[in-house]
């Protein structure tokens, strides 16, 4: 999927695609997971391959110029049989992803990071966009996600999460990842304690959001899709 031009001197020239996630795909991925978290533990090779093979379509990467730049994974959860304060290892089956149910609604983000050299000039909103089309193709009738809060840290002297969360919304701060999701359309929809406890930039905490899919039809039946969609 073409998608949008880069804005930076280093990349001004470069466009942004984003395609389904592939098994040789995985070494970079590990590559650039280990560089992104500090405090949290790459996926291993065996998660990967068990993402791939339970739900293909909703594993995707971005590239500029053929070299993998970010990632996006999801799988599809019976929303409704899970707890608000459900834990990322829970809905996620520990990065595995068992937990995904070809005939839920709710496609649900597990991750997405981008190259810390190449943020902030479109590569998160191209993986977001491509997130809706999945969406959208699968006939889901939403996106839910639970975001890191990194910002988290530096204001936990000063205030509880709700209130964080809160300054976030009403412009008074900003959150690297929250401020993003907010700006792709998310709405918030609360805080949920305890769902990455590694997380120590956000104290364990999550934002909880949602997407709605405005072409969603109850009337037919989740549109499970054999092969690429994007
Ligand atoms: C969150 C993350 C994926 C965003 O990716 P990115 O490539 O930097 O984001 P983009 O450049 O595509 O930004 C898309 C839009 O969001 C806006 N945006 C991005 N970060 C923002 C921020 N902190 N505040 C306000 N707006 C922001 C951009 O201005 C851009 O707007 P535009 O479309 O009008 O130009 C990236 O920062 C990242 O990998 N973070 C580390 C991993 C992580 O914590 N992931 C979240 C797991 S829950």
């Amino acid at each position: 999927m073409n998608t949008t031009k880069a804005h930076t001197p280093e990349t001004k020239t470069r466009r942004v695609t984003v395609r389904h996630t592939r098994a040789q795909d995985v070494p970079r991925l590990i590559e650039l997971q280990r560089r992104t978290y500090t405090m949290i533990e790459p996926w291993s090779e065996a998660k990967f391959a068990n993402q791939l093979e339970v739900f293909p379509q909703g594993q995707i990467v971005a590239e500029i110029n053929g070299r993998i730049v970010g990632t996006a994974s999801s799988l599809v959860v019976m929303w409704d049989e899970w707890p608000v304060e459900h834990s990322w290892a829970e809905i996620t089956g520990s990065g595995r992803f068992d937990p995904h149910t070809p005939h839920g609604r709710t496609l649900y983000g597990a991750e997405v990071f981008v190259d810390s050299s190449l943020r902030g000039i479109g590569v998160g909103r191209e993986l977001y966009r491509a997130r809706r089309r999945i969406c959208r193709a699968l006939n889901l009738r939403r996106i839910i996600a639970c975001g890191r809060l990194p910002g988290y840290a530096t204001h936990a002297g000063e205030m509880d999460i709700d209130l964080y969360c809160k300054k976030v919304l009403w412009g008074d701060l900003t959150d690297p990842v929250l401020s993003f999701q907010l700006h792709e359309g998310f709405r918030y929809c609360g805080v949920v304690p305890g769902y990455l406890p590694e997380d120590t930039e956000s104290a364990g905490y999550a934002s909880l959001i949602v997407w709605l899919n405005r072409m969603y039809d109850s009337s037919r039946p989740t549109h499970v899709a054999e092969g690429d969609i994007l």
